[in-house]
């Protein structure tokens, strides 16, 4: 089955007329705990496991869209006009393309406050505030679940930007990825915190989209990978339920080491990290032995995000004085 098939029957009986001039929506960014690499349906991103994560809060994109009279989209970013021409901006018009009903075109403005392309999770944030935007536009009121398959036709992760909090997106086993969404997971953890650690804010040169698809195709290391992030998932949801930090940060570190690992044992190899990354990793881990409780992950770029609880917020602070620390129960924006 195709995007386009798939599309349409998401909005079958909906209004393909815009309901008001703009359509406006936020969607945050979202950290994964247990990883989300390989795809068993490259054209409607299908993965090949379930994937849990946290989302950031304020931290993301706010979208606002404008049918516009014109042949080509346009697109802003932080206020600035964008060649259209550019890489990540490709598969960003063939997404939006299966949106332009009326042979219509749009400005598509995306405020970030993340850096872009950098392993922050900005796609995902870009797709699920479009998604969101065009339900605004359109007035379609789509469900959670709807609005998460949509998003992940346009960028795998993105479905569990959809939602705040922990959130669970489940592989599922249709053909078609009908059951393939997030959901959000019941439970708060107000004293949890994530800490931005920003080594390069360039975009980088492998995208996850090609990484992925390159380690799957490659690596000896992949056929571990599938058990690993079950257990890993499991462990993870009983860390939230039980509140054990220990168990979360550790079952997260080693559940990004281990993805890094299968990069690793790609052909060509694949390596995201830069020097100064590993320097942060052996920090971390000394401050481990000497008993904080101290953790990170690391996504498709050199960036590490802290994963720690608000008692340490001074401590980690005084070691990592540069990051950015979010609260990912507090300021909330849906
Ligand atoms: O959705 P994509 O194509 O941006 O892939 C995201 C891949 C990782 O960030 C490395 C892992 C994840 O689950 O977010």
């Amino acid at each position: 089955m195709d995007k386009k098939t798939i599309i349409s029957q998401l909005l079958s009986g909906k209004k393909l007329t815009p309901q008001k001039d703009i359509g406006k929506a936020f969607a945050p960014s979202n950290i994964a705990l247990c990883k989300y690499w390989g795809k068993r349906d490259n054209e409607l991103n299908l993965p090949v496991t379930s994937s849990l994560s946290i989302s950031l809060a304020n931290k993301g994109v706010k979208a606002t869209i404008t049918p516009i009279e014109s042949n080509q989209h346009e697109f802003m970013m932080q206020k600035k006009l964008l060649d259209p021409n550019i890489d990540y901006l490709q598969s960003l018009q063939q997404f939006l393309q299966h949106f332009c009903f009326n042979k219509n075109a749009y400005r598509l403005e995306f405020d970030l406050n993340i850096p872009v392309a950098a392993g922050l999770a900005s796609s995902a944030s870009i797709y699920a505030a479009l998604i969101k935007g065009l339900n605004d536009l359109y007035q379609w009121q789509l469900d959670a679940q709807t609005l998460s398959i949509l998003a992940r036709l346009g960028s795998g992760s993105a479905c569990r930007s959809v939602y705040q909090g922990f959130v669970e997106w489940q592989r599922g086993e249709l053909a078609d990825g009908m059951d393939s969404y997030a959901i959000q997971l019941p439970i708060q953890w107000p004293a949890l915190r994530v800490g931005l650690c920003i080594v390069n804010h360039k975009p980088k040169a492998v995208s996850s989209r090609a990484g992925m698809q390159r380690t799957v195709e490659t690596s000896s290391l992949y056929s571990a990978w599938p058990k690993k992030c079950e257990q890993d998932l499991q462990q993870l949801k009983i860390a939230i339920e039980t509140k054990n930090f220990p168990l979360l940060g550790k079952t997260a570190e080693s559940n990004a080491l281990a993805m890094h690992a299968t990069m690793l044992t790609a052909w060509p190899p694949l390596q995201y990290a830069t020097p100064q990354t590993i320097t942060l990793m052996h920090q971390i881990w000394g401050l481990r032995q000497q008993g904080v409780e101290l953790y990170f992950t690391q996504d498709a770029g050199p960036n590490l995000k802290l994963l720690f609880l608000e008692e340490d917020e001074s401590l980690i602070l005084d070691s990592f004085p540069e990051i950015e620390i979010i609260r990912p129960f507090n300021n909330i924006i849906c």
